[in-house]
This record gives C-alpha cells, sequence and structure tokens, in this order.
C-alpha cells in the first residue's frame, strides 16, 4: 500500500502510526479535474447550490453591508474595542471522545483542529494561536474550512499567514484540510504545497499496529453542494471506524446514517455576535440549526461544531469565545 508522509516525518520508522492511502492516490486525475471545473463554474457564475436543489446568488454581499452598518454603530457606542479583544481571547480546549467502536489501538490518538481561521480579517490570530499551542504535539490536525473572508479575489496573502501556522504546527501525521464557503478552488494548491493534504471528497485511512480509521473529507455543502460530498460519505458506509471533516453540520443526517462514528465541522463561528447567554442571532446554517456550536450526539454518531477562531463580516466577538480544539478519541476500556 503506498505509504504518505504529510508532515515530511518519517512515521514508519519511528512510529506504528501512519497515514496509508485509500481512494485518493488510486482516483483517476479526472477526478480532481471534474471537480475543480465544477467549482470553477459555480464561484465565477457567483451561484450557491443547495442540497435540496435549486441555486441562487451569494446573499453574503448584502449581508456584509449590513456588518459593515454594525460595525459603524459597535464604534459609535465605543464597543469596537472591547469586541476585537473577546474576538483575540481564544481557548484552548481538550475534549475527550468515548467512542464505542474505535480500535484499541488508537486509544488516546489526538486530534488538533482548527476551523474559520479567516486571516485575511485577523492576520495577527497566527500568533495567538502559537502562542496557545506552545510545545503541544498531536497526531494529526485537521483544518475544516474558511481560511478567509473574502469570497473571490487574490489568496496570496492568506496563504502566506497561512504558511506560517501549519509550518508553526507538528502534528505527526501531518495535516489534513478541506474547503469551506468563503475558500475557491484556487486555494488547493498552495494549500498541498505547504504540506495540508486536501480531502475533495476524498478519504485517508490511518493504519495503527494492524487497526484503521478512515477519515473523509467532502467539499463545503453550505454554497458548493454536489451530490459528489454524498458521494463520499457514502463510500464509507460499513467501515469499522470513520470521521467525517464537514465545513458544517449540514450534512449530520447523512453522515449518521452512513454510520459515521465522529463528525467534525465548524462554519458557524458559535454565532460570534451572541445575545447574552450565548444566543445567536443568525446561524448561517440550512440546515442542523441545534447543532449549531460544541458537543453533540445524533443517533450513534458523536459530533463536534467548532465555535471557529477567526471572524467574519467585522473583527469582534460578544458572547461567544474563539477556540483551538484538541479532541482526545477515547477507546472503550
Ligand atoms: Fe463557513
Amino acid at each position: 500500500m503506498n505509504r504518505l508522509n504529510a508532515s515530511g516525518v518519517d512515521g514508519a520508522e519511528t512510529s506504528p502510526t501512519r497515514i496509508v492511502s485509500r481512494e485518493t492516490d488510486a482516483a483517476p486525475f479526472d477526478a480532481r479535474q471534474a471537480w475543480a471545473a465544477n467549482r470553477l463554474w459555480m464561484e465565477t457564475a457567483n451561484l450557491k447550490t443547495r442540497r435540496w436543489g435549486g441555486k441562487r446568488p451569494h446573499h453574503w454581499y448584502a449581508l456584509l453591508a449590513a456588518t459593515r452598518a454594525f460595525d459603524w454603530v459597535l464604534r459609535a457606542a465605543r464597543q469596537h474595542e472591547r469586541g476585537y479583544r473577546n474576538a483575540c481571547d481564544l481557548v484552548v480546549r481538550d475534549l475527550d471522545h468515548a467512542l464505542e467502536r474505535l480500535p484499541p489501538a488508537f486509544d488516546g490518538f489526538s486530534i488538533l483542529h482548527l476551523s474559520d481561521l479567516h486571516l485575511d480579517g485577523m492576520p495577527e490570530l497566527v500568533d495567538i494561536i502559537l502562542d496557545g499551542l506552545g510545545d503541544r504535539t498531536f497526531d494529526l490536525c485537521v483544518l475544516t474550512g474558511d481560511y478567509r473572508t473574502e469570497l473571490h479575489g487574490p489568496i496570496a496573502e492568506v496563504m502566506r499567514s497561512l504558511r506560517r501556522l501549519v509550518a508553526g504546527l507538528h502534528p505527526r501525521l501531518g495535516t489534513l484540510g478541506i474547503l469551506g464557503n468563503h475558500d475557491d478552488c484556487h486555494m488547493v494548491a498552495p494549500l498541498e504545497e505547504m504540506g495540508v493534504r486536501m480531502l475533495l471528497n476524498e478519504s485517508v485511512a490511518i493504519e495503527r499496529s494492524g487497526s484503521q480509521i478512515l477519515l473523509v473529507g467532502t467539499d463545503d455543502v453550505h454554497y458548493y453542494y454536489t451530490d459528489q460530498a454524498l458521494h463520499a460519505l457514502e463510500r464509507a458506509a460499513g467501515a469499522p471506524f470513520s470521521i467525517a471533516l464537514v465545513h458544517s453540520p449540514e450534512l449530520f443526517d447523512v453522515a449518521s446514517r452512513m454510520g459515521f462514528d465522529l463528525y467534525l465541522c465548524g462554519h458557524t463561528h458559535g454565532g460570534q455576535i451572541c445575545l447574552p447567554g450565548g444566543i445567536p442571532i443568525i446561524t448561517h446554517l440550512s440546515r442542523g440549526r441545534r447543532y449549531f456550536r460544541g458537543v453533540w450526539q445524533h443517533r450513534s454518531m458523536r459530533g463536534v461544531t467548532h465555535c471557529g477562531i477567526g471572524t467574519s463580516g467585522i473583527p469582534v466577538r460578544f458572547n461567544t469565545r474563539g477556540e483551538i480544539l484538541i479532541h482526545h478519541l477515547r477507546a472503550p476500556a
């Protein structure tokens, strides 16, 4: 089986854990080419496609105008600076997940989970993340999309910030990434050049001591839904243990039906600007609104909706906190 060293670390010599190929290496080249052609068409036409059919223009620019007006109100009320301080105040959270079907060899497997970085809005978050993590180490890092805030336009600056971030993380098996609704298809190549293995409706298996776990990553389904995202999840049905990486919680029902054990996502920022008590005003979800934040359970599948790291629209948070998550997988005793 073909072996990959996403991090450049020769895991086979020093550790019994390794990433092995599943379908991405075997997939014909034109699968990615077809994905890129379709994604580029949707981006260029400025259309969002929905799971239950229909295409309509992005509402993002109308929302952006509203948030800019709100930005002015915050400044006039002298609350902007407080909101910005809140947005810089990231918390590192360790989450233990007791997972019934986790192979014993993966007990204690750790995953650093970063989501919704939006680094064009707040590039200073790179240093805040790296300072927050210090010298902590992890088995794997996953990035669940939204690397920038703008939907279109140049990416060089945000890729520069990302490169600095990725270079400062040292997960033993490397980093996996998916795209969010703010990301465009031109980001895939630079992300892969910096060592992030992108999953575009694809999967990888990780092997440890003869056992395997499967990770499936889909393209964003909030703006850029295609049936290929569903098919990627469907192909995992019957896997002994599987983790879904999806930008938003909006495929929770499909993943649960396909027998996924863990579903990692983000997109909502936990509401970003909430009423007291963390009550969200907007979740940006068409489906799965009850899973807009934190740890949740849907039938036998555990899910985690990351509160996000960065901010969207304006660089403030109220009654929510940005977070860096570290998932610890626990096998039954
Ligand atoms: Fe998003």
